[in-house]
């Protein structure tokens, strides 16, 4: 069974590609460089000689800010090329499975539901809006899977950036109003590789959409604190409030607005066991040893 992976040099696509390995499943892994999701052309000719069981869309326009800026970039690939993968998707009897984000609420609620409406504040989640209502009308073998505060070794995320800033002694303001929950690539690629497997053997196949991420909910400056205390854990010399300052997102200026609560709810995905942990705090302890060493 054939799988194509999108985005693949992208934080998950690069996450999904060191973890991915079955006997069974043929994972195919494309760049930017080798399939550009708005060329239909291009998916067509890959489509026919490969004929994926799934396709696994990794690529996206990802920076908030700079969506605000270049608007037709962004819905290009956010939007219309989700309409080419719509479209081929259904010309080869191949099931999508695509990945939204927290961005879509306005944040003012928390503790979100997959069916609570949706209300995006920046053009970013707009699109992201856009490409979910587009899949949902369009076909019924997708899963549309809807992560926020994306993590792992990999790339810039903002456990990285954090970090650095921890190491290298920055003093930085870090807001107490924007609560999310943190998502950990390796439990992305948990759940694609337990769905992988499933729907190879056609045992329980899912569809529609998910929350998909991990516990507890934090705040940014909470979660800053954690990654604080935990690289100066054998110096309580060095206090946190040294080199941390809360602030409300109001005084914080960025071009794109943030909302603030976007926390999920995750009852749904966990009754589809596919991941077996959810606790985010033993990985992100992990993740800053290897990153240290
Ligand atoms: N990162 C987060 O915190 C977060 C939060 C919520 C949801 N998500 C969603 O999770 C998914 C994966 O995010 P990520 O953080 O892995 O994103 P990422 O690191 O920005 O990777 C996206 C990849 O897509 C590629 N790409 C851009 N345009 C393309 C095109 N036309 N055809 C093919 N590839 C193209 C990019 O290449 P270039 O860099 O060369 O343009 C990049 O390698 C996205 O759908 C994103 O919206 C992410």
């Amino acid at each position: 069974m054939n799988v194509i992976i999108t985005g693949a040099d992208g934080q998950l696509g690069t996450s999904l590609k060191k973890y991915l390995k079955s006997k069974k499943i043929n994972y195919l892994f494309y760049n930017k460089k080798k399939l550009d999701i708005c060329r239909y052309d291009k998916l067509d000719k890959i489509f026919k000689k490969i004929k994926p069981k799934i396709i696994i869309n990794c690529a996206a326009f990802t920076n908030v800010d700079l969506a605000e800026e270049n608007k037709k970039k962004c819905e290009s690939i956010n939007f219309f090329a989700v309409k080419n993968l719509i479209k081929i998707s259904k010309k080869y009897n191949t099931f999508l499975i695509h990945f939204s984000t927290d961005y879509i609420f306005s944040g003012k609620k928390g503790n979100y539901n997959e069916k609570d409406k949706a209300n995006p504040i920046n053009f970013y989640g707009y699109t992201k809006l856009k490409a979910e209502k587009i899949i949902q009308n369009s076909m019924d073998n997708y899963l549309i899977l809807r992560i926020s505060w994306l993590m792992s070794k990999y790339k810039n995320n903002f456990l990285n950036n954090i970090k650095q800033k921890i190491i290298n002694k920055e003093a930085f303001s870090m807001v107490n109003d924007q609560i999310g929950n943190p998502t950990l690539c390796s439990s992305i690629n948990e759940f694609i590789e337990n769905f992988c497997l499933k729907f190879y053997s056609k045992n329980i196949l899912y569809t529609g959409v998910f929350h998909l991420s991990n516990e507890p909910q934090i705040s940014k400056y909470d979660f800053s604190k954690f990654i604080f205390q935990n690289i100066n854990k054998d110096n309580k010399k060095v206090k946190y409030k040294n080199y941390i300052k809360p602030i409300k997102s109001k005084n914080f200026k960025n071009i794109a607005k943030r909302p603030l609560n976007t926390s999920f709810n995750l009852s749904k995905i966990k009754k589809t066991k596919l991941i077996m942990n959810f606790n985010w705090k033993k990985e992100v302890k992990d993740l800053l040893k290897e990153i240290d060493e």
